[in-house]
């Protein structure tokens, strides 16, 4: 695309004018091409803050998701059966991959999962299954099918040629302050999806302090339009939006969270956590063709009461190179220092302010404050309460583990401002606020 065209769409949106679909089609290539063709950094960023200022249509929002996927490789599947995926926003203590996976894949649905390290404050599968030691990531294409048809779920690392658009495009959104667009996120979002391959696809939107989305409303929006890109690439899709008010579970942290999720899958889980991976596994055996809902829940329940999710957890982990087995949760590393945080009066913890827990989670090692920064895999935080709970003066609310006393002395007083203990009940909040479907 010339300098010219490119200044025609900054123009457009800037002026609320729809692209067309060729128009966007052709932004699309110019943010991968190389030379002359390759639209230049201070041009696009105009045009993303234009859409930020102006938005897009529906029709110009799927068409860039559809544009976006076909900037790279497209995979498609052959197996025998169906083969579903699952995306959640973002958010703090999700480890709802680690569980929904190997539940799914013993009820026989595969799920092939491309997954992302932790960005800011919010934590990434990838990180958290790198914190199993010896475990592999990185895998070719075709260790990663063989895995899947095998053992009916794989957890690898987002390859490069997938919707390659994007990439470029994120990396331009996060220092241009263009992040927080709903058709732009819609778009980064599905068109990694669209290009990972599968039938069915379950969004799971994290409303709240810990998210993207900071209400329903703009979590439906963007439910909306992610289902209907969906829909135009003839995907069947369903949305859940699920609070992110607080953590969810009771670890904050890679090697922390590993062991929540082995908590879960041998049946001994936190209760909010353990609701929303029955369910979140449930729907997708739905979409699957499983049964009804009654039928796939208790598909789901059967799953981790048998032992066989933690038995496709097990192999998976083998599969990939760790050395990890449900009842031995001991090989995970822990960092050497821990302090406990008690709580200063006697009440109800009011608020656990998600997004503070996790930027002190990052300060205590187990995020990145920059891109390069290496992670410390034992770093983190476990709850002893969540909100609602009645607590008494000197009642332990939380442990931080870090490898320095300095970062527990730097996060300390972050954790104790993320914190709100009242002398009132507070009313519970839903973990789910609402589902929605792309099926008629
Ligand atoms: N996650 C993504 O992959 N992209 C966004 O834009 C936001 C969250």
């Amino acid at each position: 695309m010339t300098v010219f065209h490119i200044g025609e769409c900054i123009r457009k949106t800037k002026s609320g004018i729809p692209l067309s679909e060729d128009e966007i089609r052709a932004l699309v290539r110019g943010i991968t091409a190389e030379g002359e063709e390759k639209i230049p950094d201070y041009q696009l960023s105009a045009w993303l803050m234009a859409v930020c200022f102006r938005g897009l249509s529906d029709p110009e929002t799927a068409a860039l998701t559809l544009a976006m996927r076909d900037s790279g490789q497209v995979l498609r599947w052959d197996l025998p059966g169906a083969v579903a995926d699952k995306h959640s926003t973002g958010g703090v203590g999700d480890k709802t991959t680690l569980i929904v996976a190997p539940i799914v894949a013993a009820c026989g649905v595969f799920m092939p999962k491309m997954s992302g390290r932790g960005l800011g404050h919010t934590g990434g599968t990838i990180d958290k299954l790198e914190s199993i030691p010896g475990f592999r990531t990185a895998l070719s294409r075709e260790a990663f099918l063989a895995q899947v048809r095998q053992i009916g779920c794989a957890v690898a690392m987002q390859t490069a040629d997938l919707a390659p658009a994007d990439k470029k495009l994120y990396a331009l959104r996060d220092v241009t302050e263009t992040v927080d667009s709903i058709p732009l996120i819609c778009a980064s979002i599905m068109s990694k999806k669209l290009a990972t391959g599968a039938d069915h696809i379950l969004l799971d939107v994290k409303i709240g302090s810990g998210a993207f989305m900071k209400n329903d409303r703009d979590g439906a929006e963007l439910s909306r339009l992610m289902l209907a890109a969906a829909k135009t690439d003839g995907r069947d899709a369903a949305a859940i939006l699920t609070d992110m008010d607080q953590p969810l579970g009771t670890c904050i942290g890679n090697a922390l969270e590993v062991r929540e999720a082995l908590e879960v899958l041998r049946g001994e889980g936190e209760a909010d956590l353990t609701e929303l991976c029955l369910t979140i596994a449930a729907e997708i055996l739905c979409m699957a063709g499983k049964g009804t809902a009654e039928t796939c829940r208790a598909l789901a329940e059967k799953a981790v009461a048998d032992g066989s999710a933690m038995e496709r957890f097990e192999q998976m982990v083998a599969a990939q190179g760790g050395s990890l087995r449900g009842d031995h949760p001991e090989v995970l590393p822990v960092s050497r220092c821990k302090r406990i945080l008690h709580a200063a009066q006697d009440g109800w913890i009011e608020a656990m302010h998600s997004e503070t827990i996790g930027r002190a989670s990052v300060l205590l090692g187990a995020g990145r404050q920059r891109k390069e920064d290496p992670i410390d895999p034992g770093a983190g935080i476990r709850l002893s309460a969540r909100r609602g709970a009645s607590v008494h003066a000197g009642d332990p609310l939380l442990t931080m583990y870090a490898a320095s006393e300095a970062q527990l002395d730097e996060a300390e007083p972050m954790l104790r401002g993320a914190i709100r203990i009242s002398g009132t009940e507070p009313v519970s909040q839903p973990l789910i606020h609402a589902q929605y479907t792309n099926r008629e």
